[in-house]
Formats: C-alpha cells, sequence, structure tokens
C-alpha cells in the first residue's frame, strides 16, 4: 500500500483565504484591521527565517504586521516594558515572542506577561489551564494545525487510539489535550518509553514531534495508520553535493508511506499549517476583543 500524501500546503493556502476574506469584512463593514505584533530577540537564523515568515503572510492576508527586532543582550526589564506596551495597545490583538529566548531571560516570566487575550501561542498560563480543562483558550497554532488535518482526513476522531511522540510544551502536551478532547484514546511517548516502537504500533493516529530526524520507520506503523510528521530537521545531503544539506521530519517519509493510509511529507505538511493557525488565531482574538 502507498499512502496518500497530506497536502498541508495547500490546507494552508485554504486556511489563509479564508482568513484574507474575513479580515477584508472586518474592514469594509467595521473599519478593523487586526494586527500582529512578532518580537525576535537575538539572531537566532532559523527564527529570523519563521519571523520573516511570519510578516509577510501576516501582511498577504491583509493584516497589520509589526516587528520588534531586539538585541540578544536586551534586559528582562526591556522586553517586559515592550509586552506591556504591546498589550495597552488597542491596534496590537496578538502577541508572539519568538522562541527560544536567549539564556538570560526567564521564558515563563515573559510568556506569562502577555495579555492572555492577545496570546495567539496559546502558551500563557491561563490558556494552557483552559485547555486543559476543555475551555475555551488560545490554541498553540502547531497542534492546532494538526488536529485541522487530522479532522479533515477522518471527519470524527471519536474513539480512535492516537499516540503522541514528544512531550514538549508547545506541540506534545497540547496535542494530547486537543486529541482528548475529540475523543480520542491518547499515549504520549517520550525518550524514556520503554518499546517506543510497539506503542506506535497500536495507534490509528501518530503524531511525531521529537526533533529526531527520520526517527520513525514504517515498521513502528500499524497498516493504514495516519501519521503527522511535526519534525522539521536539517541534516546533512551529500547525494546533494559537498556542503548540502536538507529538510527531512521526524519520520522516514519513504518506508512510513509504505505502510501508512495517510501522511504528511517534510516539507509541505505540517508548517505551512503552523502560520496559518497563527493568522486564524489573531484574527479570532481580534474578533473576540470587538465582540
Ligand atoms: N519557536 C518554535 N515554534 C514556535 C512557536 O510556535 N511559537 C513561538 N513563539 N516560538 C516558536
Amino acid at each position: 500500500m502507498t499512502g496518500k500524501r497530506i497536502d498541508g500546503k495547500a490546507f494552508a493556502a485554504n486556511v489563509r483565504g479564508q482568513v484574507a476574506e474575513h479580515v477584508a469584512r472586518l474592514k469594509a463593514e467595521h473599519g478593523i484591521t487586526p494586527g500582529l505584533a512578532v518580537v525576535l530577540v537575538g539572531e537566532d537564523p532559523a527564527s529570523q527565517v519563521y519571523v520573516r515568515n511570519k510578516g509577510k503572510q501576516t501582511v498577504e492576508v491583509g493584516m497589520n504586521s509589526v516587528e520588534h527586532r531586539l538585541d540578544a543582550s536586551t534586559s528582562e526589564a526591556e522586553l517586559l516594558a515592550l509586552i506591556e506596551r504591546l498589550n495597552a495597545d488597542p491596534a496590537i490583538n496578538g502577541i508572539l515572542v519568538q522562541l527560544p529566548l536567549p539564556g538570560h531571560l526567564n521564558s515563563d516570566l515573559v510568556i506569562n506577561t502577555i495579555d492572555p487575550a492577545k496570546d495567539v501561542d496559546g502558551f500563557h498560563i491561563s490558556n494552557v489551564g483552559l485547555l486543559g480543562t476543555g475551555q475555551k483558550s488560545m490554541v498553540p497554532c502547531t497542534p492546532l494545525g494538526c488536529l485541522m488535518l487530522l479532522r479533515d482526513h477522518f471527519g470524527s476522531l471519536s474513539g480512535r487510539s492516537a499516540v503522541v511522540l514528544g512531550r514538549s510544551n508547545i506541540v506534545g502536551k497540547p496535542m494530547f489535550n486537543l486529541l482528548l478532547r475529540d475523543s480520542c484514546t491518547v499515549t504520549v511517548a517520550h525518550s524514556r518509553t520503554r518499546d517506543i516502537e510497539a506503542v506506535c504500533r497500536q495507534a490509528d493516529i501518530v503524531v511525531a514531534a521529537v526533533g529526531r530526524p527520520e526517527m520513525v520507520t514504517g515498521d513502528w506503523l500499524k497498516p493504514g495508520a495516519v501519521v503527522i510528521d511535526v519534525g522539521i530537521n536539517r541534516v546533512p545531503a551529500p547525494e546533494l553535493g559537498e556542503g548540502r544539506h536538507k529538510i527531512v521530519g521526524d519520520c522516514e517519509f519513504e518506508s512510513c508511506a509504505k505502510v501508512a493510509g495517510a501522511i504528511t511529507p517534510v516539507p509541505g505538511g505540517v508548517g505551512p499549517m503552523t502560520i496559518a493557525c497563527l493568522l486564524a488565531n489573531t484574527l479570532t482574538a481580534c474578533c473576540r476583543e470587538n465582540g
């Protein structure tokens, strides 16, 4: 069996199109333009690429994009003061502080200073608590994107067995909560899980978010399982020439695609969904704020 490729790129373009239509209506009917502020501290190359893409796509859907690029030596007090200013700014509906932050900054304190209503990443402790108790909250963008792809594929997720590989605050834990909320039977597996392959092999749904290139191979999967690969790993690719690199997921695509019922490619799977969901969250924040 050759698994179906889940086209996250096309799905994300569709989500962005819907957001753009809604933004145009808000503007025409209420004179409101949603605004997203992205804060980047330091010069991490991967973060710079993400922030540039976020800014570009924010503008493409008709929203205002504000970028604050701060020196790596920025003090915690300066960063917190900026967040307080953005919290108080009525033109800003969403605030995203790009992670990871330089080591001298307390990420928890920084994230928890963001107004929860503007926390479009869904990382504020009150949004985490709301999601964990099944209440309305801002939902982290990457797991939300994964959930949308899964719902589109299955319709209802109720009663399905799901394994989430990885227990991060950004993906693994919120993914667990979202799948549970959709009535899946969910197992979270991680680096200390015993016989992780066997755990994985029981699942109808596998969400891989471990950051280990091509860790999951076809023999880890139940035939027909649906695989959502969150990994974005840069690895050497000597086959492309000396010193060249390529991006691979946490799943070995070729062998997994032979066993899976459907699988997201990397790139072109989950990645584009993350920014699309960020824009959708910003629109939601704007609509909630304006009643
Ligand atoms: N760094 C990697 N992924 C993310 C994300 O989803 N949000 C933020 N703020 N930083 C990240």
